[in-house]
């Protein structure tokens, strides 16, 4: 077979829809920078692209091409590579390319006919998948090298994702005329912080600028050498602690993903004097209530130390979201992610809309409070910068 033939063959089968998907490898130059190509058919707006998913030493690239311009594309790759693997509805077929270009095509009939799945994203809780190769997910020891997920950081896994997927539904919520940025407060390993620039730079093409923040000193020098590997530009770490962190006048989202006690409260607290127009929290470790809540009514409950843990955890997160809601957020507690993979569930989602906060949200939010007998930080925070009416 020839080249050229080779090419018109495999256009016809992407054409004919018996395409399942494929991976080129085995650069033709040593000189190359991209390790290989990975090529799936997905359904964008009721249309049939090829996904070409480009593997660099350390990044990797999606681009979906119309069936219409596909075949220059597939030629300009296997010109530069050796090796095909294929797989189509009926067959598997192994594909060698000479230096000259001679192809040599050798296929195996597959015992049960496949169909193509044409979703964008396969998996579909997953928008980062486990099968691909992450480069940050295998410097942050998350995947193995030809990108399992290791057992022991499955969790970790899953949680990354579902915060991405948090953040993929808050897009419209971020300015689209200006670079976005964005803080993640108690970054700690920065698995989020590495996920969130992935997947909004480099799969979803947005011009942002990512800082983590965190007290350890070591962790954060050794995000900063895998930001700089990568060559993720717009990404830096520091060292501090997120009640000395004033450096901004305005952020667009502010995360944080099992910052410690009030850690998330101070963050929340940032986020609200800075406008940002998204608020992602999954809250950790809760002490602050517990020490404070003293509340006759409840000792029934209370007398108890696990229910009273629970509770002051439940209550404080109450507390924020009433107070989020209060400076103008739309607040929500969603599942982060279910019991079984850890306690620390709740995800607090707030986008800004401005709205006032009417007599009766004040009353209703101090009412809990005094049941409590408590003084929340994030109410002092905030009433000191300002932000709360007292009734
Ligand atoms: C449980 S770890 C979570 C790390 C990371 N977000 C993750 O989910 O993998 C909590 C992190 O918050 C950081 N932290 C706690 N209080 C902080 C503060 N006041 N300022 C900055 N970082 C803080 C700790 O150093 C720790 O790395």
């Amino acid at each position: 077979m020839q080249f050229e033939e080779l090419i018109d063959t495999l256009v016809q089968r992407f054409n004919e829809g018996s395409f399942i998907q494929a991976t080129i490898s085995q650069p033709r130059y040593k000189s190359s920078e991209l390790v290989k190509v990975k090529l799936k058919p997905v359904q964008l707006k009721n249309e049939i692209h090829i996904q070409f998913e480009y593997h660099y030493e350390r990044i990797l690239k999606h681009e979906n091409v119309k069936l219409t311009e596909v075949r220059a594309a597939l030629q300009q790759q296997l010109e530069q590579f050796k090796q095909m693997q294929a797989e189509f509805t009926a067959e598997k077929v192994h594909i060698q390319l000479t230096k000259k270009f001679k192809v040599s095509w050798k296929a195996e009939k597959t015992a049960t006919k496949k169909t193509a799945d044409l979703s964008h994203n396969r998996k579909k809780n997953y928008l980062l998948d486990d099968e691909t190769p992450y480069p940050f997910l295998i410097r942050l020891g998350v995947q193995t090298p030809d990108g399992k997920v290791k057992k022991q950081k499955y969790d970790k896994f899953r949680q990354i994702n579902r915060f991405v997927e948090y953040i993929d539904d808050a897009l419209a919520h971020l300015p689209k005329d200006r670079p976005v940025r964005i803080l993640d407060f108690g970054s700690g390993k920065s698995y989020l912080t590495f996920a969130l620039y992935h997947y909004l730079h480099l799969e979803k093409g947005l011009d942002i600028r990512v800082t983590g923040l965190d007290l350890k000193k070591e962790v954060i020098e050794e995000c900063n050498v895998i930001a700089k590997d990568l060559e993720y530009d717009q990404l830096e770490f520091l060292v501090g602690d997120i009640n000395d962190y004033n450096e901004e006048t305005a952020v667009d989202m502010v995360v944080t993903l099992h910052a410690c006690d009030v850690a998330t409260d101070m963050a929340l607290a940032r986020a609200v004097k800075w406008g940002a127009k998204v608020i992602l929290s999954v809250p950790c470790c809760q002490h602050e209530l517990f020490s404070q809540i003293d509340s006759p009514a409840l000792d029934v409950m209370l007398q108890h130390g696990l229910l009273k843990e629970r509770f002051s955890a439940l209550a404080t997160d109450s507390i924020r979201a009433e107070l989020l809601s209060i400076v103008g957020y739309d607040a929500q507690l969603l599942e982060f992610i279910d019991m079984e993979h850890t306690p620390k569930n709740i995800l607090i989602r707030a986008y800004y809309t401005g709205k006032k906060p009417t007599a009766e949200n004040m009353v209703k939010y101090e009412a809990f409070r005094d049941l409590l007998n408590a003084k929340p930080f994030l109410e002092t925070e905030l009433e000191e910068a300002g932000y709360l009416v007292r009734s």
